[in-house]
């Protein structure tokens, strides 16, 4: 305050006559309203209004005493009358700074909160599906088309559906081709038991094959179902080999299936994925669960069956041989019904299964297939 007239007496100040009394109020709430202009924070505030109305030493209360009851009998009604109106309009003013600064604090707090919607957004990459997963679902809509559903397995597989129950018993040699990893599970994990599996009781599954078993366990003939998946082999990594690859197992098994039917619909498949040109053969193969098994080759599509390159050179895809093997199939072994008591005598059927990631680099001309897994996006933004 510039100048403390609360802290005199009238006589101090000089007031004699009643008209000089409405002046000094006013005065006084001019400075209150000016010094509250001044008040930004709630505690600058609750200063602000203890030093004007604080019981004590508030200017009101020193006005009252200073002013009022000192007054002589001729200015102290009009000096009461002014002060009420004072206190009231005092207190308005205060009420007035106390709902501003609030509301002030309020802005401060949901100004922080607030949301910018006029800053530029954080542009966050698309991503795109994964060549293999593309591929899968070109693959599974081709076979979706002429009658197949889709079906899944687990990845961790017991040596029976992976081996026994596709007719390779213990110690079969092509065990060899299909080495794995053995995991051991904790069972009751969510009991804390820890109690493991016998070690060699589950292994990572080399193949698509054992959901062969497991469908033809659940479900009567007739079936025809592909399988997608992942599988696993201790396999060296090399331009087409790597530990873990993708396989697309079919099954068909009714009562009248022919080697035909099997071949037709092969045929099919490989003209749909890779275009009416390429021309296709069966050699025949091995597998303990197909018989009589073949192997599927298709004419070489970087050199149109020719096995020599534009400039003469032996093509380096086929080696010269004209074809590339896409993969293994045959009419289901009877000794496989015997393991899902199925009627071998009632019932034939076919089955394949196709290494998914080299039927992907053929197609899109991908020579290494280390490439699917290095999570390069220089590579994966070609496949968007
Ligand atoms: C099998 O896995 C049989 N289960 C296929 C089968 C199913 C035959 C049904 C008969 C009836 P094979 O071991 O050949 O067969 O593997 C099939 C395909 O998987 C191969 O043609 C190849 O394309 C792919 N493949 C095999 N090993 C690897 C590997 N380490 N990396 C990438 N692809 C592989």
């Amino acid at each position: 305050m510039a100048e403390n007239s609360h802290e005199k007496t009238l006589a101090a100040l000089g007031v004699t006559q009643s008209e000089q009394v409405a002046p000094l109020f006013a005065q006084l709430l001019a400075q209150a309203a000016s010094d509250l202009q001044a008040v930004h924070s709630a505690d600058a505030f609750e200063k602000f209004r203890v030093q004007w109305l604080g019981r004590k030493a508030g200017v009101l209360t020193l006005v009252g005493d200073n002013w009022l009851k000192p007054a002589s009998k001729e200015l102290k009604p009009s000096v009461g009358q002014e002060l009420n109106k004072f206190k009231a309009q005092l207190e308005a003013q205060i009420e007035a700074g106390r709902a501003s600064i609030e509301s002030g604090a309020e802005e401060a707090v949901s100004a922080k909160d607030r949301v910018d919607l006029s800053l530029p957004g954080v542009v966050r990459p698309i991503g795109s599906r994964h060549l293999i997963r593309q591929v899968f679902q070109e693959i599974e809509d081709i076979f979706v088309s002429i009658g197949f559903s889709v079906v899944e397995g687990p990845e961790i597989e017991t040596p029976y559906y992976n081996f026994e129950a596709l007719n390779i018993p213990e110690f079969h040699p092509v065990r060899d081709d299909m080495d794995t990893f053995y995991v051991e599970a904790h069972l009751g994990a969510t009991t804390g038991s820890g109690v493991k599996t016998p070690p060699g009781s589950l292994l990572l599954r080399t193949h698509t094959s054992p959901v062969q078993i497991r469908t033809m366990e659940k479900q009567k003939p007739p079936v025809r179902v592909i399988v997608p998946g992942k599988v696993y082999r201790r396999d060296n990594p090399d331009a087409t080999h790597s530990f873990m690859f993708h396989q697309i197992e079919g099954l068909a098994v009714d009562t009248d299936i022919t080697f035909c039917d099997f071949t037709g619909t092969i045929e099919y498949f490989v003209k749909q994925y890779f275009g009416p040109s390429v021309k296709t053969r069966f050699r025949p193969s091995y597998f303990p669960f197909t018989e009589p098994s073949v192997e599927f080759d298709v004419s070489c599509i970087f050199c149109d069956g020719s096995g020599v390159v534009a400039n003469g050179a032996t093509c380096g895809k086929c080696k010269g041989s004209q074809w590339i093997e896409l993969f293994g199939a045959g009419m289901v072994d009877p000794a496989v019904y015997g393991f899902v008591n199925y009627d071998a005598k009632k019932l034939s059927g076919f089955a394949f299964g196709m290494g998914m990631d080299r039927l992907a680099m053929l197609k899109y001309g991908i020579d290494d297939i280390q490439a699917f897994f290095q999570n390069d996006v220089r590579f994966l933004r070609q496949f968007p």
